[in-house]
């Protein structure tokens, strides 16, 4: 995705991730010295990590992918999977509204945060973003 959104438009990618058992940036390897993209190890339930890499970069889109995403995981461990599916979920969405609100109204009509997820927490996620 990353790759695709560097060669295919002008806009600047900056990658969010903790890098747990799951990342891997030998996958980013192709955009590593593309100068739209950044890389930042940051922890989706860390908000003030999060308030700061928003206001460092300014994003006029958002995309939430990270995720504990292993079933199998989940039954032995599954505290990491409320954490990262549930309170990263609301930790993201509360650093997106710190950078959002005190924006004027005509910027924060084009923004947008979009998450990607299968995991069957969606209800909750619905229930967050739902006013
Ligand atoms: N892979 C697919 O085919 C597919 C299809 C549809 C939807 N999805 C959804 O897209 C999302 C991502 O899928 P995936 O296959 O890339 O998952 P994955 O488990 O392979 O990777 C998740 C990424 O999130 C990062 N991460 C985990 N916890 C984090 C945290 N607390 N803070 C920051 N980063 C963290 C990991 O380091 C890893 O890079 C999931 O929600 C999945 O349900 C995936």
């Amino acid at each position: 995705m990353v790759k695709n959104i560097t060669n295919a438009t002008t806009d600047s990618v900056v990658v969010i991730d903790k890098l747990t058992y799951a990342g891997n940036l030998e996958s980013l390897a192709p955009v590593t010295n593309n100068a739209r993209y950044a890389f930042e190890q940051v922890d989706i339930c860390d908000c003030m990590a999060l308030d700061r890499v928003f206001a460092d970069y300014q994003p006029d889109k958002g995309m939430h992918l990270a995720a504990e995403s292993y079933v199998d995981r989940s039954i032995d461990g599954p505290a990491a999977f409320i954490e990262t599916n549930v309170l990263g979920i609301y930790t993201m969405l509360e650093a997106a509204r710190h950078y959002w609100q005190p924006m004027i109204a005509k910027k924060k009509l084009g923004l947008r945060f979009q998450h990607i997820l299968t995991e069957p927490i969606a209800p909750i996620n619905m229930a967050l973003i739902t006013p």
